[in-house]
């Protein structure tokens, strides 16, 4: 099986801002792209991207889910990062219109084809530390995927870590390549020390999100998960999973939650916690490692809810349920 990620359709969809308007957007070839060595985003990590799917539906059509949150959430990372607005309707058009292009080859559930629109400061101008670019490119790139969490993989094991934090705390709502940058040298350590899977980062004793992915804790009716700040992603996957828990009939606290808390809660026979993201969906963790213990979350094993949660995402995702909230758009 190829790595998420690593395969890319032969085109893609770029528009470039030249200080003053948006191109027409173009269909290039995707395996290059000219940019001068002194391009801002090389020095002053003037970017930000996105992550979404399109999904093939058993009637062929092909359908995006939650674009328009994405679209978005592109946009507020590309002001907080000082680059070039994004025109959102331009963006959304680039989007469809690649998707389109390559629908013959969207995989059949459960894969997908992630779609993955990223911005990028142009400006050949390296003293501009403390300036924007006044130029940028835009452009869509697609990649068909698999199953990335087969749900057979077994429960993930995760890192409590208190020192230091993911990001900049005011960076962590934005998408934005520097901050994964940022978070690599403590996921590396905690995979090579303890075999974690990922870090959970909770910076002065508070839970906060992983490298790539929110958290979320399920204890009986309960689901907690901390409230969107300027510190961490305002995830999509997290929002739909909320709402498909508040649908449920659940009791949904957006709020902060300590380390003491969790693992409180996580030592109760029935509780179970997972990451959510585009690329996972819903991935369940088994293990918390805390201060060189290891604390079981639940039964350590994969639980019931997770599964039905991320069950119910796939199969509105994937056609096989109503779409009560709207959540997909069409393509073509
Ligand atoms: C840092 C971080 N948190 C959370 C998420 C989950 O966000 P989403 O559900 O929108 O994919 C991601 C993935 O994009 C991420 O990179």
């Amino acid at each position: 099986m190829t790595a998420f990620g690593t395969v890319f359709m032969p085109e893609m969809i770029v528009s470039d801002f030249n200080g003053a308007q948006w191109s027409s957007p173009a269909v290039v070839p995707s395996d290059s792209l000219q940019l001068h060595p002194g391009a801002h985003v090389f020095h002053y990590a003037s970017t930000c991207f996105e992550g979404l799917k399109a999904f093939r539906h058993p009637d062929g059509s092909i359908n995006i889910f939650r674009m328009d949150r994405n679209i978005k959430r592109m946009s507020q990372s590309s002001r907080l990062l000082s680059l070039p607005e994004v025109d959102q309707s331009l963006l959304e058009k680039m989007i469809l219109d690649i998707t389109e292009k390559f629908a013959s080859e969207v995989p059949e559930p459960p894969g997908s084809m992630y779609i993955r629109p990223t911005h990028i400061g142009t400006e050949a101008a390296i003293g501009k530390a403390a300036a924007p670019s006044a130029t940028s490119l835009l452009y869509v790139l697609l990649s068909p995927v698999g199953d990335y969490f087969s749900g057979d993989a077994g429960a993930l094991r995760l890192l409590l870590r208190e020192e230091g934090m993911r990001c900049a705390p005011h960076m962590g709502e934005v998408k934005s390549g520097g901050n994964y940058a940022s978070a690599l040298p403590s996921i590396l350590q905690a995979r090579a020390e303890v075999k974690a899977d990922q870090v959970l980062f909770c910076p002065n004793g508070e839970v906060q999100e992983t490298g790539a992915a929110n958290f979320i804790l399920f204890d009986d009716n309960e689901v907690i998960t901390k409230s969107l700040d300027s510190t961490l992603l305002h995830g999509v996957t997290r929002d739909s999973v909320l709402q498909l828990a508040r649908d449920m009939g659940m009791s949904v606290q957006e709020r902060d939650l300590t380390v003491a808390e969790l693992l409180e809660r996580a030592a109760k026979p029935g509780c179970e916690a997972a990451l959510s993201g585009t690329a996972a969906v819903l991935a369940p963790v088994g293990t918390l490692i805390y201060q060189g213990k290891e604390h079981r979350v639940g039964s350590g094993e994969p639980g019931a809810l997770t599964t039905r949660l991320r069950g119910m995402m796939n199969d509105i995702q994937w056609g096989k349920a109503e779409d009560p909230h709207g959540w997909l758009t069409r393509v073509g």
